[in-house]
């Protein structure tokens, strides 16, 4: 039954709040190095051009999981069993969902989790549409705060769904803690992951400089909306997208560097750049199989499968609570 109730609820509870955003623009713009945090990325502009990411031919990762997702499902559908209650992370558009959904037998619920809350809602209605009787329960909430889901309903196992490796934007010690705290404060019982696999700096490089200026596009709309919903001055055009591989960490950066010696203003914040001088604004971890499993282990996860590519350039891990 479609689920206007909840999905009104959801976008009521979002829990960023402009106090929030402006708290951490101006802890991040007044420390050395300069830094944003990218959950701030997906306002309604930013999810859509995320969106269009996905269908970026050097944005491999999301290729290379609906590969395994599409490839997978049954088998991932007869370790899950019937009845399951599906929770999804940073759930998005909600597409690679529809490949499990599709697989699973008699799923009991779907809890969509993401900050970006109108986003959230238009997906969550698009997938209603697919699976009319499938109980939709939105919750439009920052996941790195204390998460109240639905109480659990059925007999099948709560399953935490957190593909895209939206788990390589967290600093390890943050991804461990996080994935720790899903047994008890979720409840889940199993836990389907993506991480993208470490490969060729090109093959990384591309897939964060895109040739169209897609993900551009999506990193310098952090400024776009600190103009709009704080006051900003950023000049856009004073800025450029910079996304290495920085090897030693085993991550992508994202960064916005300044073009020239400029002074912006946020509201009561003024704030100088040198030209060259850089914002960080996200991280983007690259993973072993074996590194991945220890990052797991230490969130108290014991993996049961792991799938990757034909190409092996991504992986989708199934774990149960060690
Ligand atoms: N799962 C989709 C989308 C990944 S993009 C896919 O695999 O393609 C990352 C998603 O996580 C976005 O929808 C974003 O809004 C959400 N997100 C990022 N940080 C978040 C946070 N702290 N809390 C909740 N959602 C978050
Ligand atoms: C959501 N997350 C896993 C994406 C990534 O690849 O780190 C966000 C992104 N940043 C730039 N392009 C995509």
């Amino acid at each position: 039954m479609p689920d206007q109730r909840s999905q009104r609820a959801a976008r009521a509870d979002a829990s960023t709040t402009l106090s929030d955003f402006e708290r951490s623009v101006k802890a991040g713009l007044t420390k050395t190095p300069k830094s944003l945090e990218p959950k701030y990325f997906y306002d309604e502009a930013g999810s859509a051009l995320f969106d269009k990411i996905t269908e970026l031919p050097e944005y491999y990762l999301t290729a290379a999981e609906t590969e395994i997702l599409r490839d997978r499902s049954a088998e991932i559908s007869d370790l899950v069993g019937p009845g399951a209650e599906l929770a999804e992370l940073g759930s998005g558009a909600s597409i690679k969902t529809r490949l499990l959904l599709s697989a699973l037998v008699e799923p009991a619920t779907y809890i969509p989790i993401d900050i970006s809350a109108e986003h959230m809602s238009a997906a969550a209605k698009d997938l209603q549409a697919l699976h009319p009787d499938l109980a939709i329960h939105p919750v439009a909430a920052d996941f790195m705060q204390p998460l109240r889901l639905p109480e659990r309903s059925g007999n099948g196992h709560r399953v935490l769904f957190f593909p895209g490796s939206t788990i390589g934007n967290l600093q390890p010690a943050d991804a461990r803690q996080f994935l720790g705290r899903m047994h008890g404060e979720v409840g889940a019982d199993m836990l389907i992951i993506g991480a993208d696999l470490a490969k060729d700096r090109a093959t990384l490089e591309a897939a964060y400089n895109d040739s169209a200026g897609v993900t551009a596009a999506f990193n310098l709309n952090l400024l776009a909306r600190m103009n709009s919903e704080l006051g900003g001055t950023f000049d856009l055009a004073r800025f450029r997208h910079h996304a290495p591989y920085n090897e030693a960490a085993g991550r992508v950066e994202m960064h916005l560097v300044s073009t020239v010696d400029q002074t912006v203003t946020i509201g009561d914040l003024t704030v100088a750049f040198e030209a060259g001088e850089t914002i960080h604004t996200e991280n983007s971890y690259k993973f072993t199989i074996a590194g991945f499993h220890q990052l797991a282990g230490l969130g108290g996860w014991r993996p049961l499968n792991v799938w990757t590519d034909a190409r092996e350039r991504f992986s989708v891990h199934l774990m149960v609570p060690a």
